[in-house]
């Protein structure tokens, strides 16, 4: 089994990635972490240094790797579905979406230092809806589950996701 979490920043991606698979008792990679790992540097320097041209580079380059494990949950970045290259790389593995609203980004990210995106931004709610606009549309169409945003916890997304997988 091969499950892929996407969605927006601070869709909680990795922590409901890191719980599923606990949960499911599967490999956990988080491609971010894993840029970091390999360049040796944090995603931030890597923006303000190389851009984020080459930040996309490093993301494919990554995901490609993960992609052969099995037995695993992948946790992308917000912008992993812009490359046409990594869509492919989805479809071997089950995509699931965390649909989030915008409301929930702001109050998630209130405090955040780390998100490049939105430390170069000067009117981050604004900048969250120009890349709803663009990304929201690759999400759906990369997507195998869905899962929409209510009052849920992380934890009662995790129990959702494992009701919506076919385990037959
Ligand atoms: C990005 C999202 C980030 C990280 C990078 C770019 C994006 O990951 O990959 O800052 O383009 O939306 P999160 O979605 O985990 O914040």
């Amino acid at each position: 089994m091969r499950l892929i979490i996407i969605g927006p920043m601070a869709s909680g991606k990795s922590t409901v990635g890191r719980r599923l698979s606990n949960r499911l008792n599967l490999k956990f990679i988080d491609i971010d972490k894993e840029i970091e790992k390999s360049a040796g540097v944090s995603i931030s320097w890597i923006f303000d240094v190389e851009g984020e041209e080459r930040f996309r580079e490093r993301e494919v380059k990554e995901l490609a790797k993960s992609i052969n494990n099995n037995n695993c949950v992948i946790s992308t970045g917000g912008g992993a579905i812009l490359s046409k290259e990594n869509r492919e790389v989805l479809k071997k593995g089950t995509v699931i979406y965390l649909e989030t609203s915008i409301q929930t980004q702001l109050e998630r990210t209130i405090n955040d230092k780390k998100r490049p995106l939105l430390q170069n931004s000067n009117n981050r709610e604004q900048t969250l809806r120009e890349l709803k606009k663009i990304r929201d549309p690759l999400f759906e169409e990369c997507a195998n589950i869905t899962i929409k945003e209510g009052k849920n916890s992380h934890n009662d997304v995790v129990e959702e996701i494992i009701n919506q997988l076919d385990f037959k």
